[in-house]
């Protein structure tokens, strides 16, 4: 099997609608990942044996997605040095803004870049993880640039309707 470029991960299984857009990015611009729901406080030994069992393997940074006291994409940036993209889910209670802030508030010293609430967010996230790779890696590049081109001409066909 391909080693992970990149290692998405989420708190619980109850992520994985939100993250899997993520996954979905990386599919379509054919990077590598591995995909796993592990937890800051339901399982913390052995999300910092898959982190370093990723690093092992090459990835080069890793995707964490969680809700409420959302203390994953941090717990990982602690363990590691490569980048970690965090992605707020949305909670029943207060609609991600506690799952954003958990993330966006990290102290001073240990980074965490984070994305939107939610869907956008985690596609983002998978596409910011591209972005990354291609700097080293011309062919994806090559692909970023023709999906951006992609929405741009979506944008510019737009015809909108006459006034009612
Ligand atoms: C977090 O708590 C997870 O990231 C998830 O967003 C949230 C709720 O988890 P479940 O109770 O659905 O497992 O740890």
């Amino acid at each position: 099997m391909k080693k992970a470029m990149v290692g998405v991960v989420m708190g619980s299984q109850s992520d994985w609608d939100v993250m899997q857009h993520a996954a979905r990015q990386l599919a379509d611009f054919g990077v590598s990942y591995e995909a796993r729901a592990l937890s800051a406080h339901r399982t913390p030994a052995l999300l910092a044996e898959w982190i370093a069992d990723l690093e092992r393997g090459g990835v080069r940074c890793f995707i964490a997605g969680a809700g409420g006291a959302a203390h994953l994409a941090g717990v990982v940036a602690a363990q590691t040095q490569l980048p970690v993209l965090g992605v707020p889910m949305p909670s029943k209670h207060l609609q991600g803004l506690d799952s954003l802030l958990s993330i966006v508030q990290m102290p001073k010293g240990i980074p965490v870049a984070t994305f939107a609430i939610g869907e956008a967010g985690a596609a983002n996230a998978g596409l910011f993880a591209v972005a990354m790779l291609a700097l080293q890696d011309r062919a994806l590049a090559k692909k970023l640039k023709a999906f951006r081109a992609k929405q741009s001409k979506a944008v510019q066909a737009v015809k909108l309707p006459a006034l009612k």
